[in-house]
């Protein structure tokens, strides 16, 4: 985190004016020397770092502000993001197979509205046929009311696909959802065609696979494999001039907390690097829980 010598995990303020403050006990002596720095909170809540000088060795230090985190002892609370395809849902099962989070993911929640044949899953079919967003009355409170559930509450959460948007991301928020971590992986997108195109799924297991990447294990797997509706050459390139409408709007409220991951690597490459952002992120929770 910081060049400093002098800081190290073990330097925490035992009763720090913000959630979570590490700092270099020699620029930042007096624990009330943190009210005078100037830094802006993060809209969502999320990793503040400022950037000062050491007096003593002249070196950059950082002073790190982890607004999210108001209580460490809560669980992980994590988002996921990238264009179609980019693997979110591909990591998001090896990392709640590591971590037992809860996954939740906007589009499967949409896909299982329409195939119940709702009101809600009609309405939405139109806007996932065009490539478009699914308008906020639809998505937001179904995304809100998966997170609420005990069991998000009490393993944490992996949301997946959610939020696409400022007004999502500002919802989220006034629902007091905060996320610890924001992931974003980024695929080019000459990729991303034609990993659409040969993706697969197992509707017995849930699994996502690739006829050319992530075959199928068995014949007897491959036989049973379906293909999602919106998987097409043209309706991905819909969602993707969706995507890059979006992002950059849902990305700056979250710059704070975000890791971009690129995703264009051997999927268990791409986890490898997810996995140890998280490692990071759990060691900094129990260090702070020690010094609380
Ligand atoms: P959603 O279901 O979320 O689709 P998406 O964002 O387009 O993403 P995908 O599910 O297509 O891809 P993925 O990133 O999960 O990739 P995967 O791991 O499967 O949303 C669908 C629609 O719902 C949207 O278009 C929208 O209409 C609506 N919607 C959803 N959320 C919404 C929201 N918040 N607001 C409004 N509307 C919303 O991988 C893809 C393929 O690549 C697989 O075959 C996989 O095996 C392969 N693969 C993965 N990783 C690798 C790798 N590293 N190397 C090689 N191959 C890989």
């Amino acid at each position: 985190m910081a060049s400093c010598p002098h800081l190290n995990s073990s330097m925490m303020l035992s009763k720090p004016k913000h959630p979570i403050a590490s700092f270099c006990p020699l620029d930042f002596p007096n624990p009330q020397h943190l009210s005078s720095l100037s830094f802006i909170a993060s809209p969502i809540g999320g990793v503040k770092s400022v950037r000062r000088r050491c007096r003593q060795t002249n070196q950059r230090c950082s002073l790190q502000i982890l607004a999210s985190m108001d209580n460490p002892k809560k669980p992980l609370k994590i988002m996921i993001s990238g264009a179609p395809a980019s693997g979110k849902g591909t990591q998001c099962e090896l990392i709640t197979s590591k971590y037992d989070l809860v996954h939740v993911a906007a589009g499967d929640l949409l896909r299982a509205e329409v195939a119940a044949g709702s009101e809600n899953g009609k309405q939405a079919k139109e806007y996932m046929e065009k490539g478009q967003l699914v308008p906020d009355e639809i998505v937001v409170m179904m995304v809100k009311d998966r997170l609420s559930q005990q069991d998000s509450n009490e393993k944490g959460w992996l949301l997946d696909g959610y939020p696409r948007s400022s007004s999502q991301a500002t919802a989220l928020q006034a629902f007091g959802f905060r996320p610890d971590l924001f992931i974003l992986l980024e695929v080019p997108e000459e990729i991303l065609v034609d990993r659409v195109v040969g993706r697969r799924l197992d509707p017995v297991t849930g699994r996502i696979y690739h006829l050319t990447y992530s075959p199928p294990e068995t014949e007897e797997i491959a036989a049973r494999l379906t293909q999602r509706f919106d998987d097409t050459e043209e309706r991905v390139k819909l969602r993707l001039e969706t995507h890059n409408q979006n992002v950059e709007s849902v990305l700056s409220l979250f710059e704070e907390i975000t890791v971009k991951v690129d995703g264009s690597l051997p999927k268990e490459d791409v986890f490898a690097k997810i996995d140890s952002a998280l490692a990071n992120l759990i060691e900094q929770k129990n260090t702070t829980m020690l010094a609380t």
